[in-house]
């Protein structure tokens, strides 16, 4: 049994109502999930990680939870659960849920016995509430406007008019009271249910942030915090984030995780500057990894690059945690949009119709080429759905579509995240690209036929099979487990290798040659020299001339024979 699976996996993340619809109503769901377990298979990654499926009134997409040891109606049963985990397990495919410990939903059971209970009593306790005329402090909500909102609102009684409660993103989701041992009870009892079930481990959402700073300083941020969204601003020394006691909370998680037999494992969301303090979650009576935030906002530039990958290495090593490496996820723009802007541009408010848009050509080119770059180094790696089919955000989405609460929280001054959260495309000339039979719960976009999986499975040029072979390739050659060594290269090109593998990725806007003897192993465009590579589950190993060129945004993995 591999009991360090994690070290080395490539986890694909699952956002469930976006992924497929089996039930028809027009949001994916657990048995959608189900009918695609062959695809997932064969696109050749090792876990899963999904996000909520819990109960939730979703005003935050289903990180506002209102009952954890459920399933919400919408995506299905336990027992649709029971057999996707189940059915992934007997594919060889790990699962992990997503668990979200520093706030409720409203609606959970705790915070409207705290709302119906007095003020200082145990229910309130479970929460952060603060008795002042005047909102407590200038914390801001992530999401926009105050983190603060008047109890009274809720209520109704006079009791409660100078009563605040908490809630770092948005005033539906209360933020829990981690000082307080019901808490913390709670939780453990909520990780033991899934363990028990048998999830293989969790994603820890906004784990930085589960102990505030008993003093409840004014933060420099204030209200206007997206004037610094920038990628230094909100999350260093903020006072209610990464405060040292929240140590103690992933501590005991682990003990409980190991525990199990294989040991589960916990990959933290940490949003936290300097490097040292994110990888000191993932020390070894912690968490196992956390995401590599810094590289999936890397611009393409090798410099930039390289100098993070070698802290990511150097600051994980030395706490004996594998890097992790990423390039979208839920919550931000997918590679693809990003990368088709210049580095330096601001994209933290999103991007709608009115704004200038990304050039798709280069940001595809780019998108691929960092794909390559991504698995070719050592660590573990997170995949997006909808990545592997090179999808653009859905940047001209109608304003008035729009679900995230950001954009209502900010007066419409931020679009947030809808537009990599659009159901995706599976076929073509089927209505919603076949995701459902029913109207989606976010629109598509109508020029997607090309990017359904259907389509991309024929062409074996497609990011599809791109993703497919170098998925294979990474397995082949164990490049997850193996290590870099950063060689010389032309200027503006990353170049490194790993065991007998070459990656070398040109950041530059010249062709470079690659050395002399060198046998392309895989291009991040493909294998346009390889005329009878027709289907991208069958793996093609394309070689060529003595001196292959690197063109611009390309990434190619070579070995060399001329040693
Ligand atoms: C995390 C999630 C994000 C959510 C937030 C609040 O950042 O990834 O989607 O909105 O936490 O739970």
């Amino acid at each position: 049994m591999d009991i360090d699976w994690w070290k080395d996996a490539v986890i694909y993340q699952i956002y469930p109502r976006s992924f497929f619809d089996h039930s028809g109503d027009g949001m994916g769901d657990l048995q959608g999930i189900i009918d695609k377990l062959d695809y997932l298979s064969s696109l050749g990654v090792d876990a899963l990680w999904i996000s909520p499926f819990y109960p939730s009134p979703a005003f935050d997409g289903g990180y506002d939870v209102s009952e954890y040891c459920d399933i919400d109606p919408v995506f299905g049963t336990m027992a649709d659960f029971d057999q996707l985990l189940e059915e992934s397990h007997s594919r060889g495919l790990k699962v992990i849920i997503d668990l979200v410990p520093n706030h409720t939903s409203w609606s959970h059971a705790w915070f409207k016995e705290a709302l119906g209970d007095s003020p200082g009593s145990r229910a309130r306790s479970r929460y952060v509430f603060r008795y002042s005329q005047n909102p407590p402090n200038n914390w801001g909500s992530m999401f926009g406007g105050s983190a603060w909102s008047r109890v009274q609102e809720l209520t109704g009684k006079a009791e409660d008019r100078d009563w605040w409660y908490l809630h770092l993103f948005s005033s539906q989701q209360p933020d829990l009271n981690w000082g307080n041992p019901d808490v913390q009870e709670f939780f453990l009892d909520i990780l033991g249910f899934w363990l028990d079930k048998g999830v293989d481990g969790f994603r820890v959402d906004v784990a930085h942030g589960l102990i505030k700073n008993p003093a409840f300083p004014d933060d420099k941020l204030g209200l206007e915090r997206w004037e610094y969204a920038d990628a230094n601003g909100p999350y260093s020394n903020q006072p209610y984030y990464d405060q040292d006691r929240v140590h103690e909370i992933y501590r005991s998680w682990r003990h409980l995780c190991n525990r199990y037999n294989p040991p589960r494992m916990m990959v933290g969301e940490v949003w936290v500057r300097p490097r040292e303090r994110a990888s000191a979650y993932a020390r070894p009576d912690e968490m196992h990894q956390v995401f590599n935030f810094d590289f999936l906002h890397c611009p393409f530039d090798y410099r930039l690059l390289r100098q993070i990958i070698t802290e990511s290495l150097r600051v994980d090593g030395a706490v004996g945690a594998p890097s992790t490496w990423v390039l979208a996820n839920h919550d931000q723009l997918r590679a693809r949009t990003r990368l088709g802007y210049p580095a330096g541009a601001m994209l933290e408010r999103g991007i709608g119709a009115g704004d200038p848009q990304p050039d798709w050509e280069i940001g595809l080119l780019r998108a691929r080429a960092a794909l390559l770059l991504m698995l070719a180094l050592p660590g573990s790696a997170y995949i997006f759905q909808g990545e592997e089919l090179g999808l653009p955000d859905f940047t001209m989405m109608d304003d008035a579509a729009r679900r995230d609460p950001t954009w209502e929280r900010t007066n419409h001054q931020v679009r947030g995240r809808d537009s990599s959260r659009v159901p995706l495309p599976w076929s073509t000339g089927r209505p919603n690209y076949g995701f459902s039979d029913a109207k989606p719960w976010l629109p598509q976009p109508s020029d997607w036929d090309d990017l359904t999986v259907e389509n991309q499975e024929k062409d074996a040029d497609s990011t599809l099979c791109l993703y497919r072979e170098s998925l294979r390739l990474r397995k082949e050659w164990q490049l997850g487990s193996g290590s870099l060594t950063w060689d010389n290269a032309p200027t503006r090109v990353l170049a490194f290798h790993n065991g007998q593998l070459h990656c070398w990725v040109n950041t530059s806007i010249l062709p470079v040659n690659l050395p002399p003897g060198s046998q392309v192993i895989l291009s991040s465009t493909g294998h346009p020299e390889s005329p009878d590579a027709v289907n991208c589950s069958v793996g093609n190993s394309a070689t060529s001339g003595s001196s292959p060129v690197l063109e611009p945004n390309v990434t190619m993995w070579f070995t060399r024979v001329d040693k």
